[in-house]
Formats: structure tokens, sequence, C-alpha cells
């Protein structure tokens, strides 16, 4: 089968495309013939090496890339019986999808309903079931919340903008260009502006009457966590949920106290989906409302296995808007 793979770290030059055997299911996994594949940040950050010491992401070399797919089961290990040969079905959060076959244990896969496109199954596994525990779990929305989502045009923020709306909070959002904005407004943000070097701070003051707002959800890192503490409120929660502009290596606790006692929270995904009865609550939300048309995922672009490498440039030069995916059957 074909398969993109690294042997080291490195820029988009590391990626490796190789001819391996098809892999054999273990007893409790189940081997999965991909349709689709989603690109990530995290796969950026697993070619960067960013998880090579990594304990909740233990990751080897050589690895094959890409941590979610959708396809068709091709076989069963020995003890797992609650899957058939040829269902549809959808993961996330097991590396091997920038592949034509994954083995995946069967505790992290769900069945893909009929009236859901595999497509966008793919799409929505790794963002939809982020964007599912972050709204629920870590930023409590609700009515009467009010939350700051950045990089809403992305995958993860456009599902954010949408559930969090749905669940009655405020969303305010930010973006890096006016077009993107207005993906965010389209997706249901109260109101979408611009980072302009930290100021996105002063516009949330302003729109919460002083206050800021109870919770914002940073995927950014360095460039915006600073002035995020500036736009939460007394005793809100800071949600510094990935790094895609680098890692903030010099905070100070005492940062936090100073701007209001605040709470700064570091969560991953991993911890939020750790049995399957999880992993099935979270997906069975998300494709219920994809099917029902009141969640929207904006397909950024399918590319092929051959030209993974473009993919991952336009998510380094912040050209993608939406979930870009690789069609791989
Ligand atoms: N903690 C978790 O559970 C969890 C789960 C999934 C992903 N993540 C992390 O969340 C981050 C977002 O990843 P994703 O795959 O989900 O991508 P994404 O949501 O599609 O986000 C990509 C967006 O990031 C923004 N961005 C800001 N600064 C950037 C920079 N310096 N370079 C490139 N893009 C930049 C861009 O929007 P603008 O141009 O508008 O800024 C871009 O649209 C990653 O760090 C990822 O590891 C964390």
């Amino acid at each position: 089968m074909r398969a993109i793979q690294i042997d080291r770290y490195g820029g988009s030059e590391v990626l490796i495309r190789r001819e391996l055997p098809i892999p054999c299911p273990g007893a409790d996994e189940v081997l999965i013939r991909l349709a689709y594949s989603g690109v990530n940040f995290m796969d950026i950050h697993t070619r960067e090496g960013k998880y090579a010491r990594s304990r909740t992401y233990p990751q080897t070399l050589p690895t094959t890339l890409g941590i979610e797919g959708a396809g068709t089961i091709e076989l069963l290990g020995s003890k797992v019986d609650d899957f058939r040969v040829g269902d549809r079905v959808a993961y996330c959060l097991s590396w091997g999808s920038y592949a034509d076959y994954a083995a995946v244990a069967a505790w992290r896969v769900v069945h893909v309903p009929d009236a859901l496109p595999l497509e966008l199954a793919a799409a929505s596994m790794f963002h939809g079931l982020t964007a599912h525990y972050l709204a629920h779990d870590v930023g409590k929305l609700g009515p009467g919340v009010t939350c700051l989502v950045h990089s809403a045009s992305g995958g993860i923020g456009q599902l954010l903008v949408q559930i969090g709306a749905q669940l009655g909070a405020t969303v305010y959002a930010t973006t890096s260009t006016e077009a993107k904005a207005q993906v965010a407004r389209n997706r249901g943000a109260t109101a979408a502006f611009l980072y302009d070097h930290g100021r996105f701070a002063d516009t949330v003051r302003a729109l919460t009457g002083g206050r800021g707002v109870d919770v914002v959800f940073d995927p950014v890192g360095r460039p915006t966590l600073r002035d995020s503490l500036r736009a939460t409120r007394t005793k809100g929660l800071v949600v510094s949920f990935g790094s895609v502009g680098g890692n903030v290596t010099d905070l100070n606790p005492i940062e936090l106290g100073e701007a209001g006692s605040l709470f700064l929270t570091r969560p991953r995904l991993a911890d939020h989906l750790t049995d399957a009865k999880t992993v099935r609550r979270r997906a069975a939300d998300i494709f219920e409302a994809l099917i029902a048309g009141t969640l929207s995922i904006g397909i950024a672009g399918r590319t092929t296995l051959d030209n993974v490498e473009q993919a991952h440039q336009d998510l380094e030069h912040r050209k993608t808007v939406g979930k870009p995916l690789i069609r791989i059957a």
C-alpha cells in the first residue's frame, strides 16, 4: 500500500512516499481501507518533532503521518465484535492515516451513519471532537457565557464558533484577515475582528463593557497568549489548546494573578477521549448535527497522497480556511 512517512523531523522535505505491506490488525484492532484522511496542524507538529518526547502522544520514528480518517472495515482483530467487514467507520488520534490502510484500536473507531458522507466524517472527527470537549467540558459554554475564539476560520475555530453560539454563548472571534473574519461571522460569531497585534484584547474589553470575556480559546500560543490574558475577566478561564504560532516558554504564574486571578489550562483531546463510550458520544453529537444541518464544516480542499506537501505548506502559510482533506480511495 501507499504511505507517507517520516524517518526524521523537519519541514515538508522530510515526507517520504513508501510502498509498505498492508498492516495486520492486532486482536483489539480493525483494519480500515481509507477513503479520506484529514490534514491537521498536529501532522505538522508531528513532522517537526513536537511529540518526540510527549507522554500524551508518544510517537517514534519512522511514523506514517495522519491522525484521522474515514473508510470501510477490511479486517477484524480476533477480539473485535462490535464491527463487521464493510462497515463505514471513522476515527482520530491514531497515527497512520496518510496511507491506503490503517490498523486502528477498535475503541477509537465509530460507525458513520449512512446519511453522512465519509468525507464529512473524516473532516469532523479530530476537529469536531476537539470543539465538542472544549465547548462543553472545558469552557462550559451556555446562555450568559461570553467567550473569545481565536483562529476562528480554521477547522476547530469554525466548529467552536457554531457550537458556542448554539449553546447560547456570546462568541467573539479573531482571525488574521477580514475575509476570514467574515467566515467567522457567517458561522455565528457575534463580532469578529483581527488580532491587530494584540489589540483584540482592547476590542473585547470594549465589547464587554470593560469586563472581559469569561473564556478565551487560544490555539495560537506565543503571539496571542498574553493578550488573551488581558481579554479575560477577573477569575475567568484561558484555554491554551494549541501553539500554531509557537510555544509560550516564559510565563510566570504571577502574571495570572496580575491579570485578575485567572485560570489557565492546557487541555488535550487525548484526556477527553479516554474510552469508547466517550468517543462514540462525542462523535454521535457531531454526526447528528452535521446530518441535521445545524453544524457545517467548510472543506478547505481535497488533495491526494501525491501532493500532501502543498496541503502542509498552505496550513503553515495560513492560506487554509476550514478543513483540508486527502482523498485516498
Ligand atoms: N488541545 C487539543 O485538544 C487540540 C486538538 C486539536 C488541535 N490542537 C491544536 O490546535 C492548533 C490548531 O490546529 P488545527 O489543525 O486545528 O488547525 P486549524 O484549527 O485549522 O487552525 C489553523 C488556523 O490557525 C491560525 N493561525 C494563527 N497563527 C498561525 C500561524 N503562525 N501559522 C499558521 N496558522 C496560524 C490560522 O488562522 P488565522 O490566519 O486567522 O490566524 C489558521 O487558519 C494546533 O496547534 C493543534 O495542535 C489542539
